[in-house]
């Protein structure tokens, strides 16, 4: 069993764990994800790390409540425990597997978008660590829904904030903000990293793509099991099949068919919809993940 130590609201529907899971805290990082599994009937959960403490064994996940699972888990609270907690899984940030000499002579945007800003935190941390200058700007709809202000405060080099409502921050869209930096600004960066909504990560990628500003998203939000097995995750990258939950979660966004994983994801919804993806994909969709089987 996995304890929680810490169980903290840090917005309308999301939610912040402390859990105890040394061997996870211990090999994880930025860009890899976990999946949690409350107890035997529960779902598997794929959620990307928000942060972990090697020393005290601990790993940070944010959540949203999206449906029965998300809800008991919100239930939860310190002392209590998860069955499962298994990491970590997918590939880490790029930047953590390359040459550190190149890393760290780039200048990186981060764009985070509502619950997207919790996976987007340690990968400004660990620029911060490693001595090297990021910009961020998190998205919200309100300012009732911003999450993890002043921790991203500690570590971006700017921090940019901006809601729909204009109730914090400037008013408008990550896009406008982005646009702005660059264009009036005249802020120049070498690479965005885009977490959030799948229909922000589209936008931003349109706009860097104008701008000639190279840019990673992360595909969590299409992920369902997290195993490779179900076959949901399934994307077009640069006109070649890939998985989510397997060859990422982080990937090129200019390559990314972000329109056929908007229309997956709306057909995952129902059983009419999984029925049909079952028979056109064959083998790389036969129902592991226990929805369309
Ligand atoms: P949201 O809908 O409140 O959007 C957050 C911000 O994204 C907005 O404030 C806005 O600035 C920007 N945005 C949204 N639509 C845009 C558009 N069309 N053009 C430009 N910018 C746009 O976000 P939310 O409700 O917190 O999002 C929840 C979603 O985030 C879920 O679908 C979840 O799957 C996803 N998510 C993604 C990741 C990831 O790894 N990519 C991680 C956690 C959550
Ligand atoms: Fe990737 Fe199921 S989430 S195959």
């Amino acid at each position: 069993m996995y304890r929680i130590v810490k169980a903290e609201k840090l917005a309308e529907k999301i939610f912040l764990m402390d859990v105890e899971a040394p061997r996870v805290a211990k090999a994880c990082q930025p860009g890899e994800f976990v999946i949690v599994k409350i107890d035997e009937k529960g779902e598997r959960i794929p959620l990307t790390i928000c942060d972990f403490d090697r020393k005290n064994g601990t790993v940070t996940i944010v959540f949203q409540i999206v449906g029965a699972s998300t809800q008991r888990m919100a239930g939860l609270h310190a002392g209590d425990a998860f069955q499962d907690f298994v990491g970590p899984l997918g590939q880490p940030s790029d930047f953590v597997k390359e040459d550190f000499s190149l890393v760290k002579g780039r200048k990186y945007l981060f764009v985070a978008g509502g619950v997207g800003t919790a996976p987007v935190y340690p990968q400004v941390k660990w620029m911060r660590e490693h001595g090297i200058q990021a910009d961020v700007i998190v998205g919200a709809k309100t300012k009732d829904l911003l999450i993890l202000e002043h921790e991203m405060e500690k570590e971006a080099e700017n921090l940019y904030i901006t809601t729909d409502d204009g109730s914090y921050g400037r008013k408008g869209m990550v896009t406008e903000v982005l646009r702005d930096l660059v264009e009036k600004e005249g802020k120049q960066y070498d690479i965005c990293v885009a977490i959030g909504p799948v229909i922000m990560m589209k936008f931003v990628c349109l706009l860097t793509k104008e701008l000639g500003l190279p840019t990673i998203v992360s595909m969590n939000p299409v992920m369902v099991d997290g195993t490779g097995m179900c076959g949901a995750c399934r994307l077009s990258v640069g006109g070649q099949v890939k998985f989510a939950c397997v060859d990422g979660p982080e990937f090129d966004g200019h390559l990314v068919d972000f329109d056929e994983a908007m229309k997956r994801q709306q057909i995952y919804k129902t059983e009419e919809g999984r029925a049909m993806l079952r028979l056109t994909e064959g083998d790389s969709h036969h129902g592991g993940c226990g929805h369309c089987g």
